[in-house]
């Protein structure tokens, strides 16, 4: 049920159950990181490859220690500035993170998320959160309670209410190569030249399907039922398709033609912070309306737009 009570949820997490945690990117799915069993729990419900590691949640920079080893000095850098927030940083893991959080990798995945509803629940707790976003493998990220809902219904006994997550897309990932160079596993809500300006150049991971280091660059992922294409000429597209529903995702304008069911724009002014924020929750409405196609029109190519575009690459697969 969807609850504002931290209470409930400190009861489940302390029984090794599962519960739906607001962030300010997208909802988790969480459970006790030290718990082996509701590990388990959380792999099996959203049916999630073994394969795929989850992300540690901590409460502060200081219990960094507790989870982490060999901590690279750039790494800290970055926790300073940007935790609690939407950064995640891979790091060597501590003995006390049990190998299914990590699907037996050395290294661990870890941040401090910055919503108020969490950090109380963390602070509460003598346990770190391993939480993943609470969606089945592969669909939309949740940015509401009741997005969470939809796709687990009575499966979860607490999904608390933090309201519409403020970013609405995924933290980015950082990893160190050689304990020492800096690496994008994943675009997210801070850009790679706010990362950039703080500890100098980052090299971009180029993995894919067939070496899915971050499998948030598993080659299709956030991806709705519906078909769905991007494209940089709307009309174009649209005149290539006859007598279908369409539904359309565009950045600042409006799209006008007989066949479109349905329309989201992301953002009226143009502001990407702003479509960013949208961006999933518009794709959830997309969804819902049975069409045949849903066209995203493509971002322009940089800071934000980069990171909206990677997203729309992979559902769009
Ligand atoms: O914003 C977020 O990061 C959200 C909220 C809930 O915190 N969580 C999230 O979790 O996006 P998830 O499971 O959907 O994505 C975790 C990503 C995956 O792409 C996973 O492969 C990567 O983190 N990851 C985890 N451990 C890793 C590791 N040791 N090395 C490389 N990538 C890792
Ligand atoms: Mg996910």
């Amino acid at each position: 049920m969807i609850t504002k009570n931290i209470h409930r949820a400190i009861e489940q997490l302390k029984r090794d159950e599962l519960v739906s945690i607001p962030t300010e990117t997208v909802y988790g799915l969480a459970g006790n990181a030290y718990s082996s069993m509701a590990i388990k729990k959380i792999f099996e419900l959203k049916q999630r490859p073994f394969h795929n590691p989850l992300i540690v949640h901590i409460k502060s920079i200081d219990y960094l220690n507790q989870v982490a080893s060999n901590i690279p000095p750039l790494a800290l850098k970055l926790a300073e500035n940007f935790w609690p927030g939407p950064l995640t940083l891979v790091l060597k893991k501590q003995s006390t993170i049990p190998e299914i959080v990590t699907s037996g990798k050395d290294t661990v995945a870890i941040r401090m998320p910055n919503h108020p509803l969490t950090l109380s629940l963390l602070q509460e707790l003598d346990f770190p959160l391993a939480a993943p976003s609470a969606n089945p493998f592969g669909s939309i990220s949740p940015t509401n309670a009741k997005h969470v809902f939809d796709y687990f219904g009575d499966e979860l006994e607490v999904i608390l209410d933090g309201g519409n997550c403020e970013h609405g897309i995924e933290s980015t990932i950082i990893g160190f190569e050689n304990d020492q160079y800096p690496i994008l596993y994943r675009y997210g809500t801070i850009t790679v030249s706010e990362i950039e300006d703080i500890i100098g150049k980052v090299k971009i991971s180029t993995s894919n399907n067939s070496d899915p280091i971050a499998p948030g660059m598993l080659s299709r992922h956030y991806a709705p039922q519906t078909k769905t294409i991007l494209t940089d000429n709307v009309y174009e597209f649209i005149e290539s398709l006859e007598n279908q529903k369409i539904g359309i995702l565009s950045f600042n304008n409006p799209v006008s033609h007989k066949n479109i069911l349905h329309q989201e724009v992301l953002s009226p002014s143009g502001n990407l912070y702003e479509a960013t924020k949208n961006l999933y929750a518009a794709m959830h409405r997309l969804d819902k309306n049975k069409l045949d196609i849903i066209i995203a029109e493509r971002f322009p190519d940089k800071g934000l737009g980069k990171t909206i575009n990677d997203k729309l690459e992979r559902a769009s697969k």
